[in-house]
């Protein structure tokens, strides 16, 4: 069976379990970061292990599950959960839930994360946009044979894609809005992915700081190029968990970056239920 074959019957398996619902935006939360799927209303809940191909999520903080439903009134697929390079699965598994979204059709999606916070002035818990990504990967899930059938719409599944506005303006602008109707501002970064799993030494993020990143983290970037190769719109939010390595007091841990997770995932949950609405909005608009 090959990949596309795969992810398609990942997909239709979904869209049988959720029955007339059809989600348009989708939801990628991040380490710690949970609580929002527990605000899906009429929710039908699919562990990972129950998709078909679909890889289980290893990583403590990561339930693995997709809970389906509305969210601020929107039709939404919510992933609880991601699975990373250093889990040891492949460019192409890692990037395989995002397939089965866009292919279940999914035209917009956030995607969250827990980082580590590099600029100067930024405070431990603080919610930040994503305005571009630096790739420090190693690798790039469309290294391989192109598989255009994963695009939809001009301009997608192209060998060659631009990147020029991987995190989209719009949604970013509808992402403030929800901020400020929320009686918060949300700062705008560059995050840089490293493969993982170790946290990154104090020489690294010196040198990551002069390469422009103010944010670092182990995941997300891949699947905004598979998104943006599927012609998906991209929001990014990162949850600045801790202080990059060299910038704070303590040592960096995964309980720091799920604990403080613990304490702003309400927060992201109002955010990304007020937020789902205008996406919502937005992309029935577009269609
Ligand atoms: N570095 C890399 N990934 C992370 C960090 C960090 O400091 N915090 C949360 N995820």
């Amino acid at each position: 069976m090959t990949y596309f074959d795969e992810v398609t019957e990942a997909a239709e398996f979904l869209r049988v379990r959720l029955g007339g619902l059809s989600p348009r935006v989708g939801i990628v939360l991040g380490s710690g970061l949970g609580a929002a799927a527990e605000a899906v209303e009429g929710a039908v809940t699919v562990p990972y292990r129950e998709i078909p191909h679909f890889p289980q999520s290893t990583v403590e903080g990561h339930p693995g599950r997709i809970v389906a439903g509305r969210l601020g009134g929107a039709a939404v697929a919510v992933m609880q959960g991601r699975v990373h390079f250093y889990e040891g699965y492949t460019p192409l598994e890692v990037t395989f839930p995002m397939r089965v979204l866009g292919t279940l059709g999914v035209r917009a999606v956030v995607l969250t994360n827990a980082a580590g916070g590099i600029a100067e002035g930024y405070r431990v818990g603080q919610l930040v946009l994503l305005a571009d990504h630096i790739n420090m990967m190693g690798w790039n899930p469309l290294n391989g044979p192109n598989e255009a059938r994963f695009g939809f719409g001009p301009g997608a599944g192209l060998r060659f894609f631009d990147m020029t506005e991987a995190y989209s303006k719009a949604l970013r602008r509808l992402a403030h809005e929800a901020a400020a109707e929320e009686g918060f501002t949300l700062g705008e970064g560059v995050y840089l992915a490293t493969p993982g799993p170790s946290f990154e030494t104090p020489a690294e993020i010196r040198a990551f700081r002069a390469l422009g990143a103010t944010l670092v983290g182990m995941s997300t970037v891949p699947e905004t190029l598979v998104a943006r190769h599927m012609g998906m719109e991209v929001l990014g939010l990162s949850c600045v968990t801790n202080l990059a390595a060299g910038l704070g007091a303590a040592k960096l841990s995964h309980e720091e970056v799920n604990e403080t997770g613990r304490q702003v995932e309400q927060r992201l949950a109002s955010l990304l239920r007020r937020l789902a609405a205008k996406m919502a909005a937005q992309v029935e608009a577009e269609a």
